[in-house]
């Protein structure tokens, strides 16, 4: 599967439409975390320094459909124009007149970020009305938006159908290739490390790694979605998260894994709090936790809040045979210092592992950046749901409308 090459799109003088995901967390009014508007600078910078009119498109939150001021795109426009040391123009709506005269009027001296694409209801259903409307706006479209490229919005699957001249953007063409290669060439031995908090999300893609491994690979389960698997083996956990509708799926995973040789490695002690709002940890050991044993298991308000010190030793010897690795999802209430442990220690050993390895999500990627670590992973994804979709063997719909027939000229004018 080869994506059409920004270099090879014709972009001198054209208005450029980029879907971009900036999707990033705010803090008072402010970008707290720039590393999605970073991530996607290369291609702008190479489209202007090919004397492109760049238009650029995101969505940030998840607003009704309707303008929300909280989620309004100006806090990244004034860090996007820090970053690219030009002017950044922001129209006080998505399409309307004003957007087009604007559009119409962009130089290559300076950029235009339309205002947040989910302030239109059009966005999420993928109206053709809509995507239209995007469509007419420009004269080639980039997606670099590999972070939402799984969602079927109008941005991001209705435009490029509507627009012949089209390239995948440098960050979404990077992102493919590495999960890519963990899908397409797996080396040996591969571990997979999986956390975060429900097991139903990561069921998905836990199935789809199974396929592809082979006898001696491992995956390693922590954070709360641990617990259901835990639970399934027999642990009572108190007041933990588990999905007690999840139980038979698990055992079945641990059949189907131990059948083939496959390592399952759960957590052998955790870190155990009164409540999410608990400040200090006591550490058990899971095999105590028996719902047979007589006084087996957590008090009723007590909850599994970290893997514990053993786990973490066990994980980290683990994670330094990988030949191949990837990490998802944090492996307890990483947010909290109590129970932040797991994360971190995660975040070394695999910075440490001298295999292949590729983090996305959230909690991971900010474990492995507030460790000062993030320099020694192989590739770090901007995407987590995309990520987890690309592993799960999927062709992502921002990417197979790329590929696809467009039914558009690509010199529609604004
Ligand atoms: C993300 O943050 O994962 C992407 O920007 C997609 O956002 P969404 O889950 O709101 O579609």
């Amino acid at each position: 599967m080869s994506l059409p090459a920004l270099d090879d799109l014709d972009v001198e003088n054209r208005r450029v439409f980029v879907r971009v995901d900036f999707n990033v967390p705010l803090k008072d009014g402010e970008v707290r975390d720039d590393t999605r508007i970073q991530a996607s600078l290369p291609t702008i910078r190479r489209l202007r320094e090919r004397g492109a009119r760049v238009i650029l498109a995101s969505h940030l939150g998840r607003p009704d459909g309707a303008p929300d001021p909280k989620y309004s795109m100006e806090p990244v426009g004034s860090r996007l124009a820090e970053l690219l040391g030009c002017e950044v123009r922001l129209p006080d709506e998505v399409v309307g007149d004003g957007v087009t005269k604007l559009v119409l009027d962009t130089r290559a001296q300076h950029v235009v970020l339309l205002e947040n694409l989910r302030f239109h209801p059009g966005e999420t259903k993928n109206d053709p009305a809509f995507a239209q409307a995007l469509a007419s706006l420009c004269e080639a479209y980039v997606n670099d938006a590999f972070g939402a490229s799984h969602r079927a919005h109008a941005s991001v699957v209705g435009v490029p159908r509507l627009v012949r001249a089209r390239a995948a953007g440098l960050l979404l063409a990077a992102e493919t290739t590495a999960l890519g290669r963990l899908v397409h060439h797996p080396e040996h031995p591969f571990v997979t490390l999986i956390g975060g908090a429900k097991v139903s999300d990561k069921l998905p893609v836990l199935i789809a790694t199974l396929e592809r491994l082979k006898a001696g690979d491992s995956i390693l389960i922590g954070g709360a979605m641990a617990n259901t698997f835990l639970a399934a083996r027999g642990a009572q956990l108190g007041a933990s998260l588990q999905e007690s509708e999840r139980l038979a799926d698990c055992r079945n995973l641990l059949t189907r894994a131990s059948a083939r040789n496959i390592r399952v490695l759960l957590p052998t002690d955790l870190r155990i709090g009164e409540g999410l709002k608990a400040t200090s940890a006591r550490i058990v050991r899971v095999d105590t936790l028996a719902a047979t044993l007589a006084g087996g298991g957590l008090g009723a308000s007590e909850m599994a809040l970290d893997i514990g010190p053993d786990t973490e030793l066990r994980f980290a010897a683990a994670v330094q045979s990988a030949k191949m690795l990837f990490w998802n999802g944090p492996m307890g209430l990483f947010e909290s210092p109590a129970f932040a442990s797991g994360t971190l220690a995660m975040a070394k050993a695999v910075a440490a592992c001298p295999g292949f390895t590729l983090v996305g999500g959230g909690d991971s990627v900010a474990a492995l950046q507030e460790s000062g670590l993030a320099d020694r992973i192989d590739h770090i994804s901007t995407g987590g749901g995309a990520s987890l979709e690309m592993l799960e063997g999927k062709v992502l719909p921002g990417v197979e409308a790329l590929l696809g027939s467009s039914s558009g000229s690509g010199k529609e004018s604004a």
